[in-house]
């Protein structure tokens, strides 16, 4: 069977992902067929998981408990991952996502603390079985710097809002995986330019797909 390539964003919150997969994004409408790539951002990704989403983010009634939390993650990822990523991959394309499971490792694991970043791992494997993505971009940037892009009267979701001690345990979770999943990382510091980081990222992207295209022939 054809294999396709997987590609995360990874990072704390406003790092830059968004800015960058956008970028991403024009780079392959230029130069790609549009058959041949899929982007996606998690959670959601398909109708379920998009209302999963507005769940987990805005959902204030009964705010999710950590475990709902964690659990509705995880409920999202298994829907978009048999319906949407298995399916592109399987047919060769190539799947760019804003966020995947190690943003549970980094915000569910490490600081809400629910579960060991090792027992999440475990759980991620239960649900999603042995894919993970080939090439994963992580945009590293202290909570306190990433602080100060957010816009004085930004409303901020369940998660935003949950402070700088909270914000400095996700970027020990993502410095946790990027090192023990060294193989698939690509950590590029966060507070250089925009254009910076596209430079970085598109000459890592065209690497991987050249070597990608080289197994797959
Ligand atoms: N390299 C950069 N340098 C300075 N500011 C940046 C950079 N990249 C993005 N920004 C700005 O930081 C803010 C957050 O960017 P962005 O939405 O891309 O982050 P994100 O990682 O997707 O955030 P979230 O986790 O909330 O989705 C935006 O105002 C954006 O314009
Ligand atoms: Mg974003």
């Amino acid at each position: 069977m054809k294999k396709g390539l997987f590609i995360s964003f990874e990072g704390g919150d406003a790092c830059g992902k968004s800015t960058q997969v956008n970028l991403v994004k024009k780079f392959f409408e230029e130069n790609f067929n549009s058959d041949d790539y899929v982007f996606i951002r998690e959670p959601g990704g398909t109708p379920l998981a998009e209302k999963i989403r507005d769940l987990i983010l805005n959902y204030t009634e009964d705010k999710p408990l950590p475990m709902t939390e964690l659990l509705l993650f995880c409920a999202a990822r298994s829907q978009i991952t048999q319906n949407v990523i298995l399916p592109a991959l399987n047919s060769g394309k190539i799947v760019i996502a804003d966020r995947f499971y190690d943003s549970t490792i980094a915000y569910q694991g490490e600081a809400r603390g629910i579960m060991s970043k090792n027992d999440i791992i475990s759980l991620t494997r239960t649900i999603i079985g042995d894919l993970k993505p080939d090439l994963t971009f992580y945009l590293k940037i202290s909570a306190q710097e990433a602080f100060k892009r957010k816009k004085p009267n930004e409303v901020l979701d369940n998660i935003e809002s949950a402070g700088l001690e909270f914000h400095k345990a996700v970027e020990r979770g993502y410095d946790f995986i990027a090192d023990v999943e060294k193989e698939r990382f690509c950590v590029i510091d966060a507070t250089k330019t925009p254009e910076q980081i596209f430079n970085i990222i598109k000459e890592k992207i065209s690497q991987k797909i050249s070597e990608n295209d080289k197994k797959t022939r």
